[in-house]
């Protein structure tokens, strides 16, 4: 199904010689992800407001569900699309519950509903709302603001949503959480998202579709893997960038490769028994868990050598794990920062999945070639 048509699309700024968006034909699939990606300037920003005419085309059309834009309210347009702008945009006189709440007043919901539905967007995002409610967004660190931005655009539910470098502003780990985070709801939620970045790991990873832009023209539509395996030309290949094997780490997810398991230990065990599990796994490695399941630290050797009759007196805290939508570029970094030959893996509860070794990245890769 094909949620949003893009047909001969023009856009030229009034006094300006030249197209900002130069004749854009793109089909973009219901429930996928398509990524707008290329250099600054290059008409990512006004392709996405022309979509829900923030900016009016010059020339040609774009279709949602089949109609024209132009037949549609501008206001009822864009209450049906949810926007995270470039920049974020919160407005910084108002509370952070106040800023996720702005399209349900537009939309006058009664009071009572926004108030549940404002704290239940919070939460998805991961920011307490008994914490963050009533703070400003200036109490807020770039990515918790971040977060705010998508939580308001997720408010109403919208079935389209338009997201300019939603996480351009934060560290690579943070970033790299807020993406596995998005990808996880977005499994559920199968929303239509153009998505912009000029990061083009994060393309990989986010996109079910890649559209490259360079000088407000489309240069290549395709899948991450197309686009890696096949570039369409000079400029594709330079943005992809030389070493493609690196960059189909990209590709591959945790949660699309079998693991090693070691084993499992807890908390209240005693040492002997992990001296015997760590001395049996191949890795020199017991996972230790807690009464609920999850991951909470690991024994080796080292650890081992520690005074104390019980697991819970000698283990090491579990640090750096991945999660099922952290890719093995993630865990790669992880696995080099840590200086071990693997990385631990948990699933969404936090429970263990297993190990990652250097060795099962190198195999992904090549299966994948
Ligand atoms: N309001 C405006 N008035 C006039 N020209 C504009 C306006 N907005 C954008 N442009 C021009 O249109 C072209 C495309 O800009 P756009 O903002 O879409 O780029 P972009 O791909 O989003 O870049 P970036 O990665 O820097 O955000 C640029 O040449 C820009 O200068
Ligand atoms: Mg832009």
């Amino acid at each position: 199904m094909i949620k949003i048509k893009y047909e001969n699309v023009v856009k030229q700024f009034p006094g300006s010689d030249h197209l900002a968006v130069d004749n854009l034909n793109m089909e973009v699939h219901e429930g996928e992800i398509c990524i707008l990606v290329g250099p600054s300037g290059c008409g990512k920003t006004t392709s996405m407001k022309m979509t829900n005419r923030i900016f009016e085309h010059t020339s040609g059309h774009i279709y949602i569900d089949g109609v024209d834009n132009r037949d549609i309210n501008p206001i009822e347009l864009r209450l049906g699309i949810g926007y995270v702008i470039q920049e974020i945009g919160l407005f910084p006189h108002m509370t952070i519950a106040d800023n996720v709440a702005t399209v349900l007043v537009e939309k006058k919901w009664p009071k009572n509903k926004i108030h549940q539905r404002v704290e239940e967007m919070l939460n998805l995002v991961g920011l307490d709302p008994e914490i963050y409610s009533k703070r400003r967004p200036s109490g807020l660190s770039g990515g918790q603001r971040q977060r705010v931005g998508v939580a308001r655009a997720l408010a109403s539910d919208p079935p389209v949503m338009l997201m300019d470098e939603p996480f351009g502003a934060v560290d690579p780990i943070t970033r790299a959480r807020l993406q596995n985070e998005f990808l996880r709801l977005q499994e559920q939620m199968k929303k239509t998202i153009i998505f912009v970045t000029h990061d083009i790991d994060e393309a990989i990873k986010m996109g079910d579709r890649i559209a490259v832009m360079r000088y407000g023209q489309l240069v290549q539509y395709a899948t991450p893997d197309d686009l890696l395996s096949m570039p369409a030309n000079d400029f594709v290949s330079s943005l992809v960038g030389g070493n493609r094997s690196i960059k189909r780490l990209n590709l591959i997810k945790v949660e699309d490769i079998d693991l090693y398991r070691p084993p499992e230990v807890a908390e209240g065990d005693s040492k002997t028994k992990v001296v015997e599990a760590v001395a049996g796994d191949k890795l020199g490695v017991a996972l230790v868990v807690d009464d609920r399941g999850k991951l909470v630290g690991t024994v080796t050797n080292t650890d081992l050598k520690r005074k104390g009759e019980y697991v819970k007196d000698i283990y090491a805290p579990a640090h750096d794990l991945v999660g099922p939508k952290s890719t093995l570029r993630d865990t790669l970094s992880i696995m080099l920062g840590y200086g071990e030959g693997y990385a631990l893996a948990v699933d969404q509860e936090g429970k263990p999945r297993g190990a990652v070794s250097v060795d099962d990245i190198f195999s992904a890769v090549k299966d994948n070639e």
